[in-house]
């Protein structure tokens, strides 16, 4: 027979306490069910062509582009602190059409992703961002269709052309994994197999699958220079889908993704719950610039704890399921990681 839930205790007094397990930092350290280990932490990083030094976003305090030196010296950081990785993105000098600085081996992103690996090896693992947007002159995440009545559309499957020519730079630069956030149809089969076909199997891929088109994207753009006027709306997915999250992650999988991701983090988790019910590869949620300027922004005016704020945002990022942690803070979350142990 079920045995009634006892609520009442003697002389009326609760006989469920929950408070009980609360009440010392030792006890709620014992029975906390969710941890942010820096392993867990990937930290996204700028470089800038031609900077000599790192030069501030005024939308992302704390935030630089890099110069190759500064890069060099912060990856080196990360692997010290025990960073699950760094993700490169590359702010070129010159911009076309095409995006073509994306593919050669003296592109800025692919000679930062061999300093990267130059510098750190194997302690840390290097990630390439593989999306044309801050290479191509419109600042659209692909070539656009050439086709009469398609002015301004990005094609889907010449896209898919420069991402596998792009992949391929990448990895001849050393990557350990390419982030692929271009959100076309298809992506993750095509960067397989040109990856498979030049012998580099062992490169593994990060499908960003359910990435919104999102505000939150914002300072992130002022971070690359972005020259996009428009939105992304008709190649990333609705705020207003949740199933289609899940859809999106279940044909990454399908096309070969080593890894899905779900971005922005923070107000999609319950999308990154649902990706992370199913999921049979690691799920991560990429904490964009957008949540990091918000709680920056907030800080400084003295409206919010920062440093709670900051744990606090990772946290829920990770209880909602995320296995990994893209974030801007991920540096500075390892660091008081170990002055508390
Ligand atoms: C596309 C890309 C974007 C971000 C990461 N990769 C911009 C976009 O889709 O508009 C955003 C990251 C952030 O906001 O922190 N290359």
């Amino acid at each position: 027979p079920e045995r009634a839930v006892r609520t009442r205790g003697a002389a009326g007094y609760p006989a469920v306490r929950p408070r009980r397990l609360r009440r010392t930092p030792a006890l709620r350290r014992l029975v906390a069910e969710t941890h942010v280990a820096p392993a867990q932490l990937v930290l996204p990083l700028f470089v800038r062509e031609g900077a000599t030094e790192p030069l501030p976003i005024a939308s992302m305090p704390g935030q630089v582009q890099h110069s190759r030196d500064s890069l060099r010296r912060v990856v080196v950081e990360a692997a010290e602190v025990g960073l699950g990785g760094v993700m490169l993105f590359g702010v070129p000098a010159e911009r076309d059409a095409t995006g073509s600085a994306a593919c050669t081996a003296e592109g800025i992103l692919n000679v930062a992703i061999a300093d990267a690996v130059a510098e750190a090896g194997d302690a840390v693992v290097v990630m390439g961002d593989l999306c044309l947007d801050e290479f191509t002159d419109h600042g659209h995440c692909g070539v656009l269709d050439t086709r009469a009545g398609h002015a301004g559309e990005v094609d889907n499957d010449a896209t898919l052309e420069h991402y596998r020519a792009m992949a391929l730079a990448q990895a001849e630069a050393g990557a350990h994994l390419l982030g692929l956030s271009g959100m076309m149809d298809g992506q993750v089969a095509a960067v397989r197999d040109a990856l498979d076909a030049a012998g580099h199997e062992q490169v593994a891929l990060l499908a960003y699958a359910a990435k919104y088109a999102s505000a939150f994207y914002g300072p992130f753009r002022d971070a690359v220079e972005s020259t996009l006027t428009g939105d992304r709306r008709a190649y990333q997915l609705d705020p207003a889908n949740r199933r289609e999250g899940r859809r999106e992650a279940l044909l990454d999988v399908a096309e070969g993704a080593d890894v899905v991701m779900v971005k922005p983090a923070g107000s999609y988790l319950d999308v990154l719950a649902d990706v992370a019910a199913t999921s049979e590869v690691p799920v991560w949620a990429y904490q964009v610039s957008g949540e990091y300027a918000m709680v920056e922004a907030a800080a400084a005016n003295g409206w919010i704890d920062r440093r709670r704020a900051v744990e606090e945002s990772v946290l829920a990022i990770r209880r909602a399921g995320a296995d990994a942690v893209l974030t801007y803070w991920a540096l500075e979350i390892a660091r008081w990681t170990r002055e508390d142990s």
